[in-house]
């Protein structure tokens, strides 16, 4: 008798996700890729800063960690030598750069290009760089928000796949906005990625981006 309950396995794309700090995008992608919201599997997170929070919370969800420490490196072409050894290890589908404090150089861009993305706390191409939530306040905008986009060579310059937009209050602060902010980046960054994932992965098709 044939069992049509079975149906062929598939491989879950996989995910390498790169921290420097708290971690709660990284936390909120394992999450929703552990209930299956999102259909992946996050196969190691790395940290270029061995105290980040972050290790320790992968840690306990039994994810893979690695510290590749930045200040250990002479150079940032060695570090990226480095950060692209161990993620050819782990032969992610995707590289997931959540709260990644290090700009990268052109060469590491290109080996993962267009398996690569980031999140950005402004609406691109509005404010690429840090302090965007201040910026955004100082300028007098009536919206703040996030994006999700590819990583190019250039900081904070690649085609955006999702971005959400919040209102900013009279009575914001750079803190308060960036909270709320937050708050709607972890859902942001997973919708980004069902789009993504769901791209056949050995297809050069970038029909991920609108
Ligand atoms: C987020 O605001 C993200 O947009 C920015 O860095 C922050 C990281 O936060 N790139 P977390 O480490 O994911 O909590």
């Amino acid at each position: 008798m044939s069992d049509d309950t079975k149906s062929p396995t598939v491989a879950r794309p996989s995910l390498a996700i790169l921290i420097s700090g708290r971690g709660s995008n990284m936390l909120a992608i394992a999450r929703a890729c552990q209930s299956g919201e999102l259909q992946a599997t996050v196969a190691l997170v790395i940290s270029n800063r061995p105290d980040a929070p972050g290790l320790e919370a992968a840690r306990q969800m039994g994810i893979d960690t690695a510290v590749i420490d930045h200040k250990t490196f002479a150079s940032r072409h060695q570090f990226d030598q480095a950060l692209h050894q161990r993620l050819q290890q782990a032969h992610p589908d995707w590289v997931v750069l959540a709260g990644f404090m290090r700009i990268l150089t052109g060469g590491f861009v290109d080996q993962w290009q267009g398996r690569m993305l980031n999140i950005h706390p402004s609406l691109l191409p509005k404010y690429p760089g840090l302090d965007t939530h201040a910026r955004a306040i100082a300028a007098g905008d009536s919206h703040a928000g996030a994006s999700v986009h590819i990583v190019s060579p250039e900081l904070d310059a690649g085609p955006v796949v999702s971005q959400i937009k919040i209102a900013i209050e009279p009575d914001d602060t750079a803190d308060s906005l960036a909270q709320r902010v937050l708050c709607e980046e972890h859902a942001l960054y997973i919708k980004a990625l069902k789009q993504c994932v769901n791209r056949n992965r050995n297809s050069a098709d970038d029909s991920v981006l609108p």
